[in-house]
């Protein structure tokens, strides 16, 4: 099924983007060209990596996820 129609990109592809490190739209756009025309599937697209990164997330339990804190400057 395809979620970019411009791009003619499929879900199967946005997956393998999540296996070779795509982690947000951006990197789908750098590696598939996903969204990069009309925008419309952005929200399709996003969901579809979530949810492969969410699947992977399940098989690679070594792979961490860092929580980055800002800190904020005491005035
Ligand atoms: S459907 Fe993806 S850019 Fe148009």
């Amino acid at each position: 099924m395809y979620v970019c129609l411009c791009k003619a990109v499929t879900e199967r592809q946005i997956r393998e983007a999540a296996t070779q490190g795509a982690h947000s739209l951006k990197d789908l756009k750098h590696m598939l060209g996903v969204a990069s025309e009309c925008g419309k599937c952005a929200a399709e697209a996003k969901r579809c990596l979530k949810r492969a990164l969410e699947e992977l997330g399940h098989q690679h339990h070594h792979f961490h996820h860092g929580h980055h804190h800002h800190h904020h400057k005491k005035g």
